[in-house]
């Protein structure tokens, strides 16, 4: 039987309301914290139970909420990241929307931990009618005690609040988040000072996904040993993942990292293989941004070991035959797909939203839209494969932020592994209807 720890309740009927969560055992961490540990105990047991962050980058949390800084007299504060714009990702809704309590517990366990009088959830502008949704949430959790002055009689008293975004992917990146809180354009800053030392309002901050959050609940109530021998190796403990493309079952799936790749895909019990029968072709396995692999270097490493849903697993290899389990946004494709097409989208994503500060990013992800364009266009010669590979590799360590990278990452894949579809498109000169994609014309 598959642990599931997030999405354990998830059927329950009435999970979003507090009084159903509370029966199902709800708001225990809370009470463990608050009545039986210190905020240092807190800490403790996340840094026993090897959680790594959730929103993409797989930071140690434990450790990263040591590095706060605490200066006496100077608030501290926990950010949640509930931004999830990366393409393929929409765990974080998904637990937000159903079981919101989960969220707000952690929120509140979590800023015990930290010394955190107040937190923000800040959620991207197109979640809105979660951001209500969260609301209500916390109104309940406020009228029932779990929130405000001396909760539990602890003396520990905590605000929490909801701020919707405008729906910008950079404010997605910590301290672009951290720019738009404070009313500003969101503009990533340049570190160090890292938030947790000069974070919001310049106070010390952490920023930790939903994901990572609510995952705080379950390791204060079970413990952090306890929760460290679920998964594998380093990958500790359970993972939501998005689902999506050409599978039966697309959807929001809670796994035990360690999980091979190959029964992720296949079996019933989660994507239920590739539908119409058809053939695996290619997977991104972590959100838009990490590496594409081939069929064959998905389900195997290159030394034909079972490839498994863990942060090692998926990046055995390197860039050269791995990826990464990022956010964990699992986009499979088919053998009918087309892979520059599929670029092309991703392409035009990201220089969408590149916030513009950096050349190489401003001027590079336009470049490599238009350059792809091309393929599909009938227009492109062969060596502008060639050409496409050297921009992206002028992008990749030369930005601000790593929306550089997020943007190079996915175009240095299609080619290492997709190069001949490249070739073929060059060679042959058709067009490439793009119907959603009004936008796009030929260009010489
Ligand atoms: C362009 C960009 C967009 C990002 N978007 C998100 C996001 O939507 N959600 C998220 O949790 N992290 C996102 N991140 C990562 C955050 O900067 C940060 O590492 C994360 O929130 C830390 O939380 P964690 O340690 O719990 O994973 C993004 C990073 C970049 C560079």
């Amino acid at each position: 039987m598959a642990t599931t720890l997030l999405l354990k309740h998830i059927a329950v009927p009435g999970i979003k309301s507090l009084d159903v969560y509370r029966n199902m055992g709800g708001y225990a961490s809370v009470e463990k914290a608050l009545r039986t540990l210190t905020p240092n105990q807190v800490t403790e047991e996340v840094k026993k139970s090897g959680l790594r962050g959730r929103g993409g980058a797989g930071f140690p949390t434990g450790m990263k909420w040591g590095f706060l800084a605490k200066p006496e007299g100077v608030p501290r504060y926990l950010v949640c990241n509930a931004d999830e714009s990366e393409p393929g990702t929409f765990k974080d809704r998904y637990l937000m929307e159903h079981i919101p309590h989960a969220l707000i517990e952690g929120m509140i366990t979590s800023s015990y931990a930290l010394g955190a009088r107040k937190s923000y959830i800040y959620i991207r502008g197109e979640y809105f009618y979660v951001s209500r949704i969260l609301q209500h949430a916390i109104d309940e959790a406020y009228a029932a005690g779990w929130l405000g002055e001396n909760i539990l009689g602890s003396g520990f008293s905590h605000d929490c609040y909801v701020q919707v975004g405008a729906g910008a992917y950079i404010c997605g990146e910590e301290t672009a988040l951290l720019e738009s809180l404070e009313g500003k354009r969101g503009n990533p800053r340049i570190k160090p000072p890292f938030p947790a030392v000069a974070g919001l309002w310049g106070c010390p901050t952490v920023v930790n996904n939903v994901e990572t959050i609510a995952a705080v609940c379950p390791i204060i109530t079970m413990g952090g040993e306890a929760y460290s021998k679920i998964g594998i190796g380093k990958s500790t403990g359970t993972k939501l993942i998005s689902a999506s493309g050409h599978i039966n079952k697309p959807g929001v799936y809670e796994i035990e990292l360690g999980l091979p790749v190959e029964e992720f895909i296949f079996s019933d019990a989660y994507c239920g293989g590739i539908r119409n029968g058809r053939k695996l072709k290619a997977v991104v396995a972590g959100g838009s941004s990490v590496p594409i692999l081939p069929a064959e270097l998905i389900l195997k490493t290159a030394q034909g070991e079972p490839r498994l849903m863990s942060y090692e697993s998926l990046a055995e290899g390197g860039f050269q035959t791995g990826t990464m389990l990022g956010s964990g946004g699992f986009i499979v494709m088919d053998d009918q797909t087309s892979i520059v097409k599929n670029l092309l989208t991703f392409a035009r994503f990201y220089h969408h939203e590149s916030c513009g500060q950096c050349s190489p990013c401003r001027e590079g992800t336009g470049w490599m839209e238009k350059l792809i364009s091309k393929f599909l266009s009938g227009t492109a010669h062969e060596s502008d494969v060639d050409l496409l590979w050297d921009i992206q590799s002028k992008i990749e360590g030369k930005t601000i932020c790593p929306l550089g990278e997020a943007a190079a990452w996915p175009v240095a894949a299609a080619i290492r592994h997709f190069k001949s579809e490249f070739l073929e498109l060059a060679r042959n000169k058709s067009y490439v209807e793009i119907n959603h994609y009004k936008r796009l014309q030929p260009v010489s």
